[in-house]
């Protein structure tokens, strides 16, 4: 499909009712941009497609608090050399502390993310780390409502939902952690928790917001653990539909990660699941072998 110009439900919604959508020759529509043309009643042109809906494939690395400043360059650095020619684009998420250097060691191999951020602005607020000094080295993700701080640091969806907020002002896209434990997965809650999550977190946030989801069954997290098939499936579904509910036609274009004991053996039929548009990576993203195959494994 490289090269066909792709035509989508944005482009169909920013023309004004009562003009024809510019459908170029050979474009090639997203499902929801075909659905939107019908509605208006314009016909699609002889040679015209529906593709896919356009969604870049991320991996992310979560590498949580592990490696020293030594250890992160040499893995930005070896990444740098290495980063495979892949349709996915690499985001790392060193611990704070090692940012900068990791930031410059990768130049454009991989994107930056931070692992965490300040609901606070930058002021007097001891030990926090605001969006806008995340911002200023260069990170351009945070990943945020992670279910270890959810957990150990007792945050909430109201907090959850502040630091969404915190990131947004500064430019930074947040990758909101979604994710039921074990007992309310037993308990067939999974689709409730996963809804609400996503509602608190984007409660009045609407179109504006560029984010990024990641549905993070918390049992499945460092357990060598996954949901089955059709599990992931389901719970990656129920987060699009939120997320549009939430965030409009946007929200039908917002990457859905899965995340949770990913490996190399497991990565490539979790990303050829239904409504799956990347990975979050804990443990393997540690090794920069590991890393590299799943990124790989993402193009
Ligand atoms: P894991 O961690 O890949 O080690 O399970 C994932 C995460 O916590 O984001």
């Amino acid at each position: 499909m490289a090269g066909k110009p792709l035509v989508t439900a944005e482009d169909v919604l920013r023309t004004p009712p009562g003009r024809a959508v510019f459908l170029p020759e050979g474009a090639i529509l997203t499902p929801l941009a075909r659905d939107l043309l019908r509605k208006r009643g314009q016909p699609l042109p002889a040679g015209a497609t529906v593709g896919p809906r356009p969604v870049a494939s991320l991996v992310v690395a979560n590498w949580k608090s592990n490696k020293k400043t030594a250890e992160a360059l040499a893995f930005a650095e070896a990444f740098a050399r290495a980063a495979p020619r892949s349709r996915a684009r690499a985001v790392i998420c060193p611990p704070f502390t090692a940012l900068a250097l990791v930031k410059a060691a990768l130049g454009d191999a991989a994107d930056l993310g931070a692992q965490d951020v300040s609901p606070f602005e930058e002021g007097a607020h001891t030990g926090e780390v605001a969006a806008s000094q995340l911002a200023d080295l260069g990170c351009l993700y945070a990943i945020v409502g992670h279910s270890e701080r959810r957990a150990e640091q007792g945050e909430d969806d109201s907090l959850v939902r502040r630091k969404v907020s915190a990131a947004l002002a500064a430019k930074i896209r947040p990758i909101l952690c979604v994710g039921e434990t074990r007992e309310e997965r037993d308990a067939g809650r999974t689709s409730h928790v996963v809804r609400s999550q996503i509602r608190a977190a984007l409660e009045g946030l609407e179109g504006a917001a560029e984010i990024v989801l990641a549905y993070e069954p918390r049992w499945a997290i460092g357990r060598g653990v996954v949901p089955r098939d059709d599990e992931i499936v389901a719970a990656c579904l129920d987060a699009r539909e939120e997320l549009s509910r939430s965030l409009g036609e946007r929200g039908t274009r917002t990457p859905v990660l899965y995340g949770g004991s990913v490996a190399v053996e497991n990565a490539r039929s979790i990303l050829s699941l239904e409504g799956v548009s990347g990975l979050l990576v804990g443990g393997a993203s540690l090794n920069v072998e590991s890393f590299l195959r799943l990124v790989a494994a993402a193009g």
